[in-house]
């Protein structure tokens, strides 16, 4: 039986379910691990995440499709980006196949939690891993903790699909050399007074430029950005420093293969985003949240789309990939890894 919640209604909170998923990596490998109860987690004061943020993580959803399945979209290639993550930190790996199970006996554990077909929530589904033994030089720890949790989620932006406003940001995200092409907790606490400020001055979400030269359009906070030129390109930044979004990867498949428009992966500078119709965030709690305006210092670059729905191209590449989420749509081979 499905858990009593107002699936319809739900935000993009936590809401604690039933079981998490927990191995332990100690002596130079991983443990079995199982399954627990527990939402707590005890680690010593000097835990090399709480030292130097030694943490990485991934996101990803499942779903309750038309025919009543439960699926994950795509999870390999969240497996694949979080050994990325964990190389480029000094932590051990979490092999694939591992991780492909973790998070299958995660779901199938919290199966209550999954929101219904047509309530247009899904099952969030986080897992992580962090540096668990105590460091006080700066190195890597010792020992690591992977872990699993679900929660039920709906929009991540307030409104629904409503069009955004964000600004061009003045803090950056990432360093050319750095970290913001993998999913490291510390790119996003780094992000945390921007968003806070942007909020405080009425924006929805930053639009980070590159850090080197302030001339190219990155990505926000929690998405990729997708646009749309005035002959329907679906144009994409193309950039060593931000996060290969699963979703954008897959949006401009379905761009390309569905409805057969001309996509390109390029360096996007703001000088031309007068130039773009639509312009959309996507990832996996984005989804695709359409941007109505950007403003830059002041000058307001209003979308042709503009603040009440959804541009015409847009709206094709969200419907598209739902449909193929939630199996109205026949899914590539592999996309959708059945649950249940
Ligand atoms: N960019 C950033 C900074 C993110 O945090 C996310 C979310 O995971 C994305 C992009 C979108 O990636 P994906 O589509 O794989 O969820
Ligand atoms: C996601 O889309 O999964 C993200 O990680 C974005 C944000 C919630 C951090």
């Amino acid at each position: 039986m499905k858990k009593d919640i107002d699936w319809s209604n739900l935000g993009f909170g936590i809401v604690d379910t039933d079981y998490r998923y927990v191995s332990m990596y100690k002596d130079g490998k991983w443990d079995d691990g199982k399954l627990v109860t527990d939402n707590t987690v005890t680690i010593h004061e000097s835990a090399g995440v709480l030292q130097y943020a030694q943490t990485c993580f991934e996101g990803m959803k499942a779903y309750e499709t038309v025919d009543g399945r439960i699926v994950c979209f795509r999870p390999d290639l969240n497996a694949e980006r979080m050994i990325d993550s964990a190389k480029r930190l000094e932590m051990p790996i979490f092999p694939k196949e591992k991780f492909l199970q973790a998070v299958m006996d995660t779901v199938k554990a919290n199966m209550n939690s999954v929101p219904p077909y047509g309530t247009g929530a899904s099952l969030y589904i986080r897992p992580y891993m962090f540096g668990s033994s105590a460091v006080i030089g700066v190195k890597p720890a010792q020992e690591y903790m992977f872990r699993v949790f679900t929660t039920p989620v709906g929009p991540y932006f307030k409104g629904g699909v409503k069009p955004l406003t964000i600004r061009i940001s003045d803090f950056d995200r990432a360093a050319p050399n750095g970290t913001g092409h993998i999913k490291a907790g510390l790119n996003y606490a780094m992000s945390l007074h921007a968003i806070v400020d942007a909020h405080n001055q009425g924006f929805d979400e930053n639009m980070y430029l590159d850090a080197a030269t302030r001339t190219k359009v990155e990505e926000t906070g929690g998405a990729n950005f997708i646009f749309v030129t005035k002959d329907n390109t679906v144009v994409t930044p193309k950039s060593s420093s931000i996060l290969p979004s699963i979703t954008r990867r897959s949006l401009l498949y379905v761009a390309e293969h569905y409805l057969n428009l001309k996509v390109e992966e390029r360096e996007v500078y703001v000088s031309e985003l007068e130039s773009f119709k639509e312009c959309g965030l996507c990832g996996t709690a984005a989804v695709i949240s359409p941007v109505g305006r950007i403003v830059d210092h002041g000058k307001e670059i209003n979308l042709p789309s503009g603040m009440n729905e959804m541009g015409e191209i847009t709206k094709k590449l969200y419907d598209t990939l739902r449909g193929i989420q939630m199996g109205t749509i026949p899914a590539p081979e592999g996309w959708l890894v059945e649950i249940k």
